[in-house]
């Protein structure tokens, strides 16, 4: 088995990897264009053009028609298909997943996709629907355990092995279910029926599906979220550590005449200008684009070309160290994206963990920013300051500092630390100078827990009128801190 994903770079639970395959090493995050064996928008041979490194497509309906089956078997998947790169293949569980049954089962489908000469096969899972019962699912979900324990069996020689996990909407179910096939040990793990799921924006709800499922893996196994292809929400998905994602969206959204960007998408007929500087963009006109006689075409290849925009700059994001701002600008895009973002930082603790505890930057984009791992982890580590003797806690610089033994500066939404600390990461935050509630707050308590921690020490708070917020009296209701009259500024 030549099972091997190595991680060359981390922000927050995202990261950059190198997925080994018989064909070739993937770099991820990326986007496995979904190819239709009937009918081919754009070729497999020309997806190279557009940044695609691996394809994706399904070997039941190979299977199901004499002529491709024939030559499948024949000269093998990646001449039929015209693509000497690396292919994944699904099994046919998305059909049974719609029309509730299939004429294969677990073992015809695998021994047919290793015949073919597949990179990354998939057993007949069972994608199990959001709003089914806990027993519902768990039953699904014991029998798709059953499959792949056997699929594992079955496999020999190079080909990897993809591992589903399911258990619908149930957070201890994708956990049980992750740690289990953990156990049995698959390639590549993909996070299953999570389709209705985006269909229907309920993308906080993916989040704890995506968070949950990851608990029960190994962290530094490769991820694959199920028929995701909507660049709008890779950001969020990478930064909870999802490495691989399949678009047939840019081919499906193209047939209804709609065209994606990253923030959205637009029906063809509501764009009076075109905002992508893609090929296809630059050498029509809105207008154009609409009249023209291969539009479904164009707007599959506009849509490619943006899909694969987004993952570069999602890459380029974790390289910098700034992946959770790409994230929050994202996540501002659609108000279901934002409740989202809010659910993604009730996992901050687990973020937290995974996240580089150094990086370059932190930009403050909005009271969400305020729940970021950093924040929490500077949170948690205010035992880490000693201090004594007089000391001033100051919004903005005085030349009362020098009056006393030690200064603390006051930034929301971190809280009070000691001057010399101004440079480090993330200190150096670049925040907002008029602080909203939320990051108040977050600095206000950690600023009590420091002045109840060390009570040995006399402080004053000097707090402009901006800084204001309820936990203020608090704070000056505390026997070792008294309230400095505020100076005008
Ligand atoms: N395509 C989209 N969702 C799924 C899933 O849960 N399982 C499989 N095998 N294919 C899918
Ligand atoms: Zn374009």
């Amino acid at each position: 088995m030549s099972s091997q994903f190595d991680i060359i770079h981390k922000d927050a639970a995202g990261r950059i990897g190198k997925l080994t395959t018989p064909h070739g090493v993937v770099e991820t995050p990326t986007v496995m264009p979904v190819i239709n064996p009937n009918i081919q928008t754009i070729k497999p041979s020309e997806m190279r053009d557009f940044g695609a490194e691996i394809l994706i497509t399904n070997s039941y309906i190979i299977y199901r028609k004499d002529e491709l089956r024939e030559k499948a078997l024949r000269d093998g998947l990646h001449a039929l298909l015209d693509f000497d790169g690396p292919i994944m293949t699904d099994s046919g569980s998305f059909q049974l997943s719609v029309y509730g049954e299939v004429e294969v089962t677990n073992e015809m489908i695998i021994d047919f996709q290793q015949k073919i000469g597949t990179d990354i096969a998939v057993p007949l899972d069972i994608p199990t629907h959001p709003d089914v019962s806990y027993e519902k699912a768990k039953e699904d979900m014991d029998v798709t355990i059953q499959r792949l324990k056997q699929a594992r069996g079955l496999v020999k020689g190079d080909m990897l092995l993809a591992g589903p996990v399911q258990g619908a909407t149930y957070g201890d179910l994708r956990e049980e279910c992750a740690r289990e096939l953990s156990d049995v040990g698959f390639d590549v793990y993909p996070f299953g029926a999570v389709v209705p799921l985006m269909e229907s924006y309920r993308y906080a709800d993916l989040v704890d599906v995506i968070a949950s499922a990851k608990k029960g893996l190994d962290p530094t196994a490769p991820v694959h979220l199920f028929g995701a292809g909507h660049p709008m929400m890779f950001a969020l998905a990478v930064a909870l550590g999802c490495d691989l994602f399949d678009s047939a969206a840019y081919a499906l959204y193209a047939k209804d005449r709609r065209y994606i960007t990253s923030r959205g998408t637009y029906h063809v007929d509501q764009l009076k200008y075109l905002p992508c500087s893609c090929p296809i963009c630059m050498a029509h006109s809105a207008e154009e684009l609409k009249k023209a006689h291969n539009c479904t075409e164009l707007l599959a290849r506009h849509n490619l070309y943006v899909t694969f925009e987004e993952m570069r700059q999602i890459k380029q994001a974790i390289w910098e160290g700034n992946l959770l701002e790409l994230v929050e600008q994202r996540c501002r895009s659609h108000p279901r994206m934002l409740e989202a973002l809010k659910q993604m930082y009730t996992y901050s603790p687990w973020l937290e963990e995974c996240d580089p505890s150094s990086k370059s930057t932190f930009f403050y984009c909005g009271p969400e920013s305020s729940r970021r791992p950093e924040v929490l982890r500077f949170g948690r580590q205010l035992e880490r300051f000693t201090i004594k003797g007089s000391v001033l806690i100051r919004t903005y610089p005085t030349k009362r500092e020098k009056d006393y033994d030690n200064v603390l500066i006051f930034k929301p939404p971190f809280g009070s630390y000691p001057q010399e600390l101004a440079e480090v990461y993330p200190l150096n935050a670049e925040v907002v100078r008029t602080p909203d509630y939320e990051s108040l707050e977050t600095a206000y308590l950690n600023t009590i827990k420091l002045v109840e921690m060390n009570t040995d020490a006399q402080f004053t708070f000097l707090m402009h009128e901006k800084f204001y917020h309820p936990l203020v009296e608090k704070l000056s209701s505390m026997a070792n801190l008294t309230l400095a009259d505020s100076e005008k500024k």
